[in-house]
């Protein structure tokens, strides 16, 4: 089956700082990724490529074979703060991707049935059919997102990328909304790619755990350590759905916790580019052997 994403051979420079160094990824249809790191190692970076907001400065960039040059409808992103418009009230918010696709954003009064009818069923998901009337400043930072999410998820798109996206909310909030983006994720078989500072919550939700990091070592040329950039230094598979909070009291899951703290956070920690702990099945690299001195 061809996958979803293909990122082969990526480098993203900005200017002379090299961001991402050589981004190798595969994902098929259904997955979960999960992706931490630490802050600048590029999380945001590797998102706005896949969303084809920007392109890299070298790879390539797939979805469903097809090179991702500018952002479409098959993929929707939510942001960690909720990008909603506050003049327009939640039911408007959610129907605006269908509304822009009419080309009818410049017209207050346009109105759709169907259009409405699906917002509908899109907020009673999120379990916010009640405020549909509301204004965005009306509703807690917990609905806000929800809202958000929503809207991102009317266009029904194949890849969803969050950002942070429950990073401003309370902690009941959060548990509570992560339980509900698995179940709409099983329900409309979404493909996720979800950033989060959260190690529980990336070990928790995804099926998928991409440690991206500028901490590794790699001899090829002449820069040795820093300045690289972020790679992808551990992809592990994680067990199918964690359907139950308990799981995180287990030893296995404080065991991989404590793993992808050394592989991605811990500057001293310096696993070589041939090294990495790359046991997902669609892990692969495309580094060759003759590129490296050792
Ligand atoms: N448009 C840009 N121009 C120049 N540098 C940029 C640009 N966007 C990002 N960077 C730099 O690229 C690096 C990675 O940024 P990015 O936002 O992808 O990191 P991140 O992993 O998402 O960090 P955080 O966890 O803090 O959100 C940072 O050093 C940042 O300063
Ligand atoms: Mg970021």
């Amino acid at each position: 089956m061809q996958p979803l994403l293909q990122i082969e051979d990526v480098y993203k420079q900005y200017g002379d700082k090299q961001v991402l160094d050589n981004i190798d990824l595969s994902v098929r249809k259904g997955e979960f990724c999960t992706v931490v790191g630490p802050s600048g190692c590029g999380k945001s970076t590797l998102l706005r490529l896949i969303l084809g907001q920007e392109q890299p400065t070298s790879g390539k960039v797939e979805i469903a074979g097809a090179p991702a040059l500018l952002p479409d409808l098959s993929r929707g992103i939510v942001y960690q703060r909720y990008s909603l418009f506050p003049n327009r009230t939640v039911l408007d918010n959610v129907m605006l991707g269908k509304t822009l696709t009419q080309g009818q954003w410049w017209n207050p009064w346009y109105r759709n049935k169907a259009h409405e009818e699906e917002a509908m069923a899109m907020l009673a998901q999120v379990r916010l059919a009640d405020a549909a009337r509301k204004y965005p400043h009306e509703l807690s930072g917990g609905m806000q997102q929800r809202v958000a999410i929503a809207q991102a998820l009317i266009m029904k798109p194949p890849i969803l990328l969050m950002d942070e996206p429950f990073g401003a909310l309370d902690p009941d909030t959060r548990a509570d909304l992560q339980v509900h983006l698995l179940e709409l994720w099983e329900k409309e078989q979404l493909t996720v790619f979800f950033v989060t500072h959260d190690m529980h919550e990336a070990c928790l939700l995804g099926t998928r755990l991409l440690v991206l990091s500028q901490y590794y070592s790699d001899d090829r040329g002449d820069r040795h350590f820093a300045g690289r950039g972020g790679k992808i230094v551990a992809d592990h598979p994680l067990p199918k759905v964690a359907t139950s909070r308990e799981v995180m009291h287990t030893d296995a899951f404080k065991e991989l916790i404590e793993q992808v703290k050394q592989e991605g956070f811990d500057p001293e920690y310096l696993q070589h580019v041939k090294d990495f702990n790359l046991k997902h099945p669609d892990s692969f690299q495309t580094l060759l052997d003759a590129e490296y001195r050792r």
